[in-house]
């Protein structure tokens, strides 16, 4: 009811004022405000990070802790740095996308612009919930892999980047249906890898590399692996954790565990989820080069049975590997390198994760289909080493056998890249930080022929029965 009378109170005012007020009164009116226009962006986009207890600089939850920062956010939002999501918008649809629009950018800047205004407080949306920094966010896990020491973070310094390597206990092969990271340094934690390795299961066998088991970056819950879909952890699996910290003011001890659902014991999802790396660089998946690898020994006399197990170094020398590595990043250059991975079967491509150390600055993946017809799949223009972000598809892309997977990685070796430590350094492949890497990571489900067919029908069936567009005042 005093709502109501408000109204009519302005319009009574507004007739009284009579002549250009309306204008005015109208003009006011589209003006954005905290409570209407900008706090539901704030809370879709940044607040699962700007909030207390992260490592994100301030909390963005009430208009008290934004207004400070507004002049901050218009230059962070309209440079795209904020949110951290660095692709080309224009190409493909992503899962848990908190990107702004350009509209929504320019309600934020119009607003800063204005003054910053807070407006009604009965305009603003009700806080979010939150779930608490330390909560499973699907249920209680099967299974929890903690590390063991952890790593103190002390209160000042450089970044670090350590590793600690412990036992799963997992005593038989066992189908992941979700997977979660949690630390007890949510403050200090920029992101973290977890890779599980076994003996049996050394890196790069055909290709396959090491199961990723999830990755840690703010604001990321973990991974919910698509329906009938789920990644195979080998009994006996060792886990990596391989956190990335950032000193924050006091010292904190992180112990980062891994929570994970399995599928039902002895139940085999219908599609087993693989990840893999198309990178440039020999590395130590030379098996790609095997072809160049092989010419290279012929050219020297050498003809030897090659395998996977089979150690190059004392017959190449270090100038060979480089020049298969494909990965030479010479002094104030922008350098240009590319890999492919030839889909023996059909398959799922269900996310994209550009790896590449400082002077990384552009990675895109696309299909090269069979006739020859090129499909952009991701293209990170912006690529920033320290967000290590995946890009999952809102639905994972169909390819049938013989698809190439194509990456592209460009490095920026100029002065041009702020993140350049030494532009007149030359730098190659290697897994040093100054070092430089080009992988694209993917996860891949592989499929029969009968599944491939069935999936491709029924995506044609949904193609040519699209649901019925929304109009706008349906909810
Ligand atoms: C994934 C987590 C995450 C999300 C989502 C996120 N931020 Fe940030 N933000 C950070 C972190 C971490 C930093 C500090 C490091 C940096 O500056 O990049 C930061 C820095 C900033 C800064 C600079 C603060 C300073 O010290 O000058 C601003 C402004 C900002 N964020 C605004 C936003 C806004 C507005 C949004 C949503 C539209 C948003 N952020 C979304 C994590 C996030």
């Amino acid at each position: 009811m005093k709502r109501v009378i408000s109204v009519v109170g302005l319009l009574a005012l507004a007739c009284v004022i009579g002549g250009p007020a309306p204008v005015a009164a109208a003009t006011e009116a589209v003006a954005p405000t905290f409570t209407k226009d900008v706090l539901p962006l704030l809370q879709r986009s940044c607040q699962s990070c700007h909030r207390p207890g992260t490592a994100a600089p301030m909390s963005l939850l009430t208009y008290g802790q934004v207004r400070p920062w507004a002049r901050a956010i218009k230059d962070r939002v309209s440079a795209r740095q904020m949110p951290p999501w660095h692709l080309d918008r224009s190409i493909g649809v992503y899962r848990d996308d908190p990107s702004l629009s350009d509209a929504e950018i320019a309600t934020i800047v119009g607003w800063v612009d204005a003054g910053a205004p807070q407006g009604n407080p009965e305009d603003a949306p009700p806080p979010l919930d939150l779930a608490a920094l330390d909560e499973w966010a699907w249920g209680e896990p099967d299974m929890i892999v903690s590390m063991e020491k952890g790593f103190t973070i002390p209160a000042e310094g450089a970044d670090t980047f350590p590793s600690e390597i412990v036992e799963s206990g997992l005593t038989e092969d066992r189908y992941m249906k979700w997977v979660q990271l949690l630390t007890t340094a949510n403050c200090c934690v920029h992101h973290e890898h977890v890779y599980a390795f076994t003996e049996q299961n050394p890196d790069d066998d055909d290709n396959v590399d090491t199961v990723h088991v999830t990755e840690y970056v703010m604001g990321n819950n973990g991974d919910y692996f698509p329906d009938d879909t789920g990644k195979l952890l080998y009994a006996g699996s060792k886990f990596r954790f391989a956190p990335h910290y950032h000193p924050w003011g006091e010292e904190v001890h992180d112990i980062s565990r891994v929570g994970i659902k399995f599928y039902p014991r002895g139940e085999k999802p219908d599609l087993e989820v693989t990840s893999h790396r198309i990178r440039t660089g020999i590395g130590d998946d030379w098996t790609l080069n095997r072809e160049k690898v092989e010419d290279l020994l012929l050219k020297q006399g050498i003809d030897l049975p090659l395998d996977g197990e089979t150690p190059l170094e004392p017959f190449l020398t270090e100038a060979d590997v480089n020049s298969l590595a494909q990965l030479s990043i010479p002094p104030n250059t922008v350098a240009r390198s590319e890999r492919f991975l030839r889909l023996e079967q059909p398959a799922i491509v269900i996310n994209f994760q550009p790896h590449m150390h400082f002077r990384g600055s552009r990675m895109l993946l696309e299909a090269i289909h069979a006739d020859g017809r090129r499909q952009l799949l991701t293209d990170v223009p912006n690529y920033e080493q320290v967000w290590q972000l995946t890009y999952t598809y809102e639905e994972p892309h169909l390819f049938p056998a013989g698809t190439i997977l194509h990456s592209v990685a460009w490095h920026d070796n100029t002065a041009a890249n702020k993140h350049n430590p030494d532009p007149s350094a030359w730098i190659g492949w290697g897994a040093r930080t100054m070092d430089d890497m080009g992988n694209a990571w993917t996860d891949i489900a592989f499929m029969t022929d009968e599944q491939y067919e069935e999936r491709r029908a029924e995506q044609l069936d949904r193609l040519a029965n699209p649901p019925r567009p929304r109009t706008s005042n349906e909810q």
